[in-house]
């Protein structure tokens, strides 16, 4: 067979890990494996791409390379073929100019739903569940996410010790623009007072409240908030240019204006997305690298791998793009911050 395999979205920590893990697994069965440059970018611009858009892919061209961030391909979340008009019935000619049979594509909700309709177009695609932010239905979570909440956590337990030593509020804002999963673990796993997610629109007096309570016994905060968390009868916050950000800032004016209580932020954003990937997102994306050439060697034509542990399973993509998997108000981490006291902003 003749594969191709694609990288699109923005990055996360396990990229390189499923291309070399995919790049074994076929050359493994006697295939042939390209990447296909910057996402479907390559496809949609070629005469960006005077070189081609495929990237031969062997044993060499994979080593040493599982625990490095980024992707060795490339990658966008600026080229999308399904926005302002559909072009993948194109995209679909062009990969079997390239006399390519299948396509495997590592991606979020976006990519995946790019991946259910090339499968449409009758040409072979099977998806493999990456994103920082866990927001991807019908796996039990994507690689990166682990990554993203170990570093989120490692950077909340720094602050601290900072917001101990000056009786300062710290707010830490963190990835996660329709999901929470990122602020709530490692809120909790840094054992924050306050953790903010967009799923649960909050009420300023009732932070304010747990932060004067605060004050009034320990003299320090640490404050978690989702990058697109925001007030309740308000909307995210966003930067001049249109793109979401602002979140921390935004409920730091409104503490300093409402308490003068010294209150400083800390935006952790693209550094979420790099560095090396951890020892659980490494195994994940190696299984699910393998996995994928296994599902096309077992003849399926539009699914998504999936974790359900202990083992992987496959699910149509389509399913898997029904809907966004934000935080469930009544699951168990949501319901442990409770337990535990810490303000969710309701
Ligand atoms: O990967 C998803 C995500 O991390 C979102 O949480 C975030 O809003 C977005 O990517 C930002 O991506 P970029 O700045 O690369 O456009």
């Amino acid at each position: 067979m003749k594969i191709a395999i694609v990288t699109g979205g923005g990055d996360a920590p396990g990229l390189n890990a499923v291309i070399r893990s995919a790049v074994l697994s076929a050359v493994g069965l006697g295939w042939t494996i390209s990447g296909l440059r910057d996402g479907m970018r390559s496809l949609m611009v070629p005469q960006d791409y005077p070189e081609g858009p495929l990237i031969p892919l062997n044993q060499d061209s994979v080593r040493g390379i599982t625990f490095l961030g980024g992707t060795i391909l490339g990658t966008t979340n600026q080229a999308n073929p399904l926005e302002p008009v559909d072009c993948t019935a194109q995209i679909v000619e062009n990969l079997r100019a390239h006399q390519l049979e299948a396509l495997l594509m590592v991606g979020g909700d976006g990519t995946m739903a790019i991946a259910s309709r090339i499968a449409k177009h009758g040409f072979p695609v099977v998806g493999i569940p990456k994103t920082i932010d866990n927001d991807l239905d019908g796996t039990v979570v994507t690689f990166g996410f682990d990554t993203a909440v170990e570093f989120a956590t490692q950077c909340i337990d720094r602050l601290h010790s900072t917001a101990q030593s000056h009786g300062r509020v710290m707010v830490v804002e963190v990835m996660g623009r329709y999901a929470g999963w990122i602020a709530l673990e490692s809120g909790l796993a840094g054992t924050a007072d306050v953790i903010l997610i967009p799923e649960i629109p909050y009420k300023l007096e009732s932070v304010l409240a747990k932060l004067q309570e605060r004050r009034s016994h320990r003299g320090f905060s640490l404050v978690v908030i989702a990058e697109g968390a925001h007030p309740i009868n308000e909307s995210y916050s966003k930067e001049k240019s249109g793109r979401l950000g602002g979140a921390a800032q935004r409920l730091v004016s409104a503490i300093s204006e409402a308490t003068g209580l010294d209150t400083r932020s800390v935006v952790l954003g693209h550094l979420l997305r790099g560095g090396t990937p951890s020892a659980r997102d490494r195994l994940y994306s190696l299984r699910f690298g393998a996995a994928a050439v296994r599902a096309l060697a077992e003849g399926r034509r539009a699914d998504m791998v999936a974790l359900d542990p202990p083992n992987v399973r496959y699910l149509p993509l389509e399913e898997a793009t029904r809907h966004m998997k934000t935080v469930p108000l009544d699951c168990d981490s949501v319901l442990t911050a409770r337990s535990l006291g810490t303000c969710l902003g309701d």
